[in-house]
């Protein structure tokens, strides 16, 4: 993920070293103020007395270095941030991307919830860890490094407090995070937990309420939300048995210097203005230990949250794109040779077993079968939602999965089962099957579709805006508007995946007898449960387990399918 640093290179350096300038500035204090006291106050090389010139003049001095670190801060503070802010930004972009080209086992496979979690928090994690490393770590570095020195500049014997409190305080920040460091990943799965289930329980919330399982939810909800506290308390309980015991070593610590600098002071090696400094420097040092156990734990995060957005970034599309574009000069041909398919992950239990059928341009084609059967299983087959396992699918005799996969989508409009609608104007909706598509032309698709009655009804017609979920329209008005988008697409073949089922028969009849009519060259593939939906159909494939039991039109399977006769005698036989 680094390559997406590439473009903030110049903030990338232009953030730790204006920051170099603001620790620099800090380092410089304990300097000054040394100046100040033994000079200015106490006199040393004067006798013992003092100058109040220097220290009005050191104290200015101070005032501009202060400011000029305050400069040096913002600074560096303005860069890291357009530094991470865009550097998320960019990766954000393409994990979405990458997510759009995923299938659909893909995206199963990693949850919907976990996906919301790695595009949101998890980036902000790598943010802070980008932010952290040009700007949080390189101040504690340079602080506890230039501290170190300055330390030592002063007089050496304070290079023995060093020696033995650094020790013990690099130990403890091993121990914080060695504990800590395999809690985040669990962390980030715990709120893939949380955000699966919010997200179920928003999206499914009439379910939820219609079975009165409110109270199931909130378990679940609580279950998943106490987990996640759980794991967020063990990383926060140990930094905070952490923090007191740093304190008492940064304490110790500058009494250890106290009384090292009193010695030095005595037998005339230091002046008090440098023990002064001293201590200064010793908690700067020992500080900067501190904030590094912080840091650690920002990178930490960052660096298992990282992880988990290069396993999607680095996830290649399990559909491949083909190459072929050409125009074949058959037109709406679609073949299953010999086709078998089973759900990738579900082993080797067939969906689809062996199956053949040829529907020719123009022809519609009815599919029967009982639920479960395998039909819609079937259709996706065509624009490659899911590639087959046996044997081939052809679309105006090319295999599907030579296509390049816009020209093959561009070929298939398909209505499914589920109407998804989107939360914008009617007219959105229905033009997202041609977004070039004007008003006269949607209205012609909604007209087929049979939806302009209802459309028209409302009193901001196209304009009305549906809510999320299209859950302020009618189960038949949803689906009259997903079939508006999926006519609109004008595509060489039309499949309509039991899309009609909540229309009652007479609209229903008018709609096929619409299509029939403004439609005529397309190819046609009615999924339905009902036979009255496909009598009309040029053919009707019967569909058992997967497999094809019988193709032929109405009376001919009548004469001679005893399923299509069971089905004909328990819907029509009264
Ligand atoms: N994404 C999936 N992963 C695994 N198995 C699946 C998946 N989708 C469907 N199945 C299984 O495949 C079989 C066929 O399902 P399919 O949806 O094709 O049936 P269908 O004939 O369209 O049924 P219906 O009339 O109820 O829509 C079923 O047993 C179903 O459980
Ligand atoms: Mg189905």
């Amino acid at each position: 993920m680094i390559r997406y640093l590439k473009k903030y290179w110049l903030f990338f350096i232009l953030a730790p070293l204006f920051m170099l300038g603001e620790v620099s500035m800090d380092l410089l204090q304990p300097r000054l103020m040394a100046v100040i006291v033994d000079e200015g106050v106490l006199g040393l090389s004067n006798g013992g007395t003092g100058d109040m010139g220097l220290v009005i003049h050191t104290g200015i001095r101070m005032v501009g270095l202060v400011l000029f670190g305050c400069f040096c801060g913002i600074m560096s503070g303005v860069f890291a941030n357009l530094c991470s802010q865009n550097y998320g930004n960019d990766i954000r972009k393409d994990a979405f991307q990458k997510i759009m080209s995923l299938s659909f086992e893909q995206t199963d496979r990693f949850s919907t919830g976990s996906l919301i979690t790695r595009v949101t928090n998890d980036i902000t994690q790598v943010q802070n860890l980008l932010t952290q490393c040009i700007r949080g770590f390189v101040r504690t570095f340079l602080l506890f490094a230039g501290g170190i020195v300055c330390m030592l500049t002063l007089d050496m014997s304070f290079g023995a407090v060093v020696a033995c409190v650094l020790p013990l305080i690099v130990i403890c920040v091993i121990f914080f995070i060695a504990k800590s460091n395999p809690v985040f990943t669990v962390l980030q799965d715990k709120l893939d937990r949380l955000n699966n289930v919010m997200q179920e329980n928003v999206s499914g919330i009439r379910v939820v309420k219609a079975y009165v399982k409110e109270a199931y939810e909130k378990d679940r909800f609580g279950v998943a939300n106490d987990e996640l506290t759980g794991t967020q308390l063990d990383v926060l309980l140990l930094l905070s048995y952490m923090t007191p015991i740093m304190n008492i070593l940064l304490n110790i610590s500058v009494v250890a210097v106290i009384k090292v600098g009193a010695v030095q002071v005595e037998a005339g090696g230091v002046t008090p203005g440098d023990v002064m400094a001293a201590i200064t420097y010793i908690s700067q040092i020992l500080n900067a230990v501190m904030r590094m156990t912080m840091i650690f734990q920002t990178v930490s995060r960052g660096a298992a949250s990282g992880r988990r957005i290069k396993e999607v970034l680095v996830c290649e599309p399990s559909i491949k794109d083909g190459s072929f574009e050409e125009e074949t000069g058959v037109k709406g041909k679609v073949e299953f040779r010999d086709v078998s398919f089973a759900y990738p992950g579900m082993g080797t239990e067939n969906v689809i077993e062996h199956f053949s059928l040829t529907i020719q341009p123009g022809e519609t084609l009815g599919i029967l079968g009982a639920t479960g059967s395998g039909k819609s299983t079937l259709v996706s087959l065509i624009p490659r939602f899911y590639d087959v396992t046996g044997g081939q699918v052809l679309v105006d005799d090319v295999d599907v999965r030579e296509y390049k996969l816009s020209v093959l989508r561009a070929k298939v409009s398909v209505a499914l089962q589920k109407s998804e609608i989107f939360s914008t104007s009617i007219r959105e909706n229905i033009a997202w099957g041609d977004p070039d598509a004007d008003d006269a032309h949607i209205l012609r698709a909604a007209g087929a579709a049979q939806a302009l009655e209802f459309i028209e009804d409302k009193k901001d017609g196209l304009a009305t805006q549906v809510a999320q979920g299209g859950h302020s329209l009618s189960g038949g008005q949803k689906q009259r508007v997903a079939i508006s988008r999926a006519i609109l697409k004008n595509a060489e073949i039309l499949i309509f995946d039991d899309t009609t089922s909540a229309l009652d028969l007479k609209t229903e009849a008018k709609l096929y007898g619409a299509l029939r009519e403004a439609y005529a060259g397309t190819t046609r593939i009615i999924i339905a449960q009902r036979i009255a939906s496909v009598k009309n159909a040029d053919r009707i494939a019967v569909i058992e387990n997967g497999r094809l039991v019988a193709c032929a039109d109405h009376g001919q399977l009548m004469e001679s399918c005893a399923v299509y006769r069971d089905i004909y005698d328990s819907q029509l036989k009264k």
